[in-house]
């Protein structure tokens, strides 16, 4: 070995321990007690040794990312300080310490699917940089606080799948959210005045109800998603819904709805509706064959009589088209059945005509000519 390798070698060494007992890397001593407050709000016997938490040990720095063995993850830092919180999976048990808001450069805070319980803490609503909240899949319960909206720079805020209840507060609107999801709560009233920089929208199974409030959706320009399926939604499902001019995907299945408005769209990017199991009388709107992309449509399981427009067989978009379950009557459309025809889904549990069983979209039998015959006044048109 030559003597010039040899000081390489040396001096990368020595910059190597240089780096590694950096000490501008020393947590804030704040930031570190609100760590050991988080962990020590976790039933210790519910924390794994091949956990994240299991190598939370405060004989070391948290934020200096040089230790073999401890705070291997569930944090990040920037400097000294604490940004990210993200826990494993490991089926923690606790609460979610109040002492949380002392990390107040955090950007994000993922302990989903984990077994936190209790309220979540109100501090941490006043976490300034906080844009990422996911506390999904965990037993938090109590009400969702109106403080919520002091969260100014939230942008996905996930708390499904948890034990929320009460209604959901009026301060929403202000948070700049482009996510929210609370879908699999408790929740109920009507849905609030929405935040404006929504994407998207998930609120399924709650006991949400009332109308779909024209108020609530104004100014969301951005809006692309709207799962709002079982809950317990009522009125009529107003023109200007399916109108509102970003919507990609709409879930409004298995609520009370008793009516549906549809106007022709001048232009639309919707792909999929879901509307089945309501209780939605009338004829199956034509307006919808006019929504250029549609591309999949179910109004399965509710009350609509009449025939199918032809136009709906003549729909190249459409893919699926679920039907089935309501009093539809007459002779199905023809191009249905053609060999060059990429529609499937079920036309069955209907009072129509000739739906030939050939066809998979007849595969589910027609209702007994007795029901559809008083489903239509019993003047015994359906007899064939
Ligand atoms: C923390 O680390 C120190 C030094 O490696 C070790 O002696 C101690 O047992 C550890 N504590 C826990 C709770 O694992
Ligand atoms: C929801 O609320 C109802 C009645 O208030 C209660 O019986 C039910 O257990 C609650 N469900 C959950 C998941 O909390
Ligand atoms: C279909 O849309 C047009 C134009 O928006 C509207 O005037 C008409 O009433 C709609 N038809 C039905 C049956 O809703």
């Amino acid at each position: 070995m030559t003597t010039s390798t040899t000081t390489t070698i040396t001096s990368v060494f020595i910059i190597l321990l240089l780096l590694s007992t950096d000490a501008t890397t020393t947590t804030l001593d704040s930031d570190v007690s609100a760590l050991k407050a988080i962990k020590a709000a976790i039933d210790p016997t519910t924390i794994p040794s091949y956990s994240c938490l299991a190598s939370w040990n405060f004989t070391s720095d948290p934020c200096s990312y040089h230790h073999v063995d401890h705070f291997l993850c569930g944090l990040s830092c920037s400097g000294n300080r604490v940004t990210q919180l993200t826990f494993d999976r490991a089926g923690y048990v606790g609460t979610l310490s109040p002492l949380v808001s002392k990390l107040t450069q955090l950007i994000t805070i993922d302990i989903s699917d984990n077994k936190f319980s209790g309220p979540i803490p109100t501090s941490l609503f006043s976490l300034p940089n906080l844009q990422t909240l996911n506390l999904r899949s965990n037993s938090f319960s109590g009400t969702i606080p109106s403080d919520i909206s002091n969260l100014k720079s939230i942008q996905a805020l996930d708390i499904s799948h948890n034990s929320l209840s009460g209604s959901l507060p009026n301060t929403l609107s202000s948070l700049p959210l482009t996510r929210l999801d609370l879908s699999f709560n408790n929740l109920t009233g009507p849905i609030p005045k929405l935040p404006k920089n929504l994407l998207e929208l998930a609120i399924k199974s709650n006991s949400l109800s009332g109308f779909l409030p024209k108020p609530s959706f104004n100014d969301l320009t951005q809006l692309e998603v709207v799962e709002l399926s079982d809950n317990s939604l009522t009125g009529t499902i107003p023109g200007w819904f399916l109108l509102q001019q970003s919507l990609q995907q709409v879930n409004l299945a298995n609520n009370g709805f008793t009516g549906i408005e549809i106007s022709k769209p001048i232009n639309s990017n919707l792909i999929a509706v879901d509307i089945g199991y309501n209780k939605i009388v009338g004829y199956l709107p034509v307006n919808l064959s006019a929504y250029p992309v549609l591309s999949s449509l179910s109004l399965r399981y509710n009350q609509l009589h009449g025939p199918i427009p032809p136009v709906f067989s003549q729909k190249a978009t459409l893919k699926r088209l679920f039907l089935d379950g309501n009093y539809l009557s007459g002779l199905p459309p023809k191009e249905f059945f053609s060999k060059k025809s990429s529609v499937s889904g079920s036309l069955g549990d209907n009072c129509l005509k000739n739906c030939p069983i050939s066809s998979q979209l007849c595969l589910k039998s027609q209702k007994p000519s007795s029901i559809c015959q008083q489903a239509y006044g019993g003047k015994g048109k359906q007899k064939s």
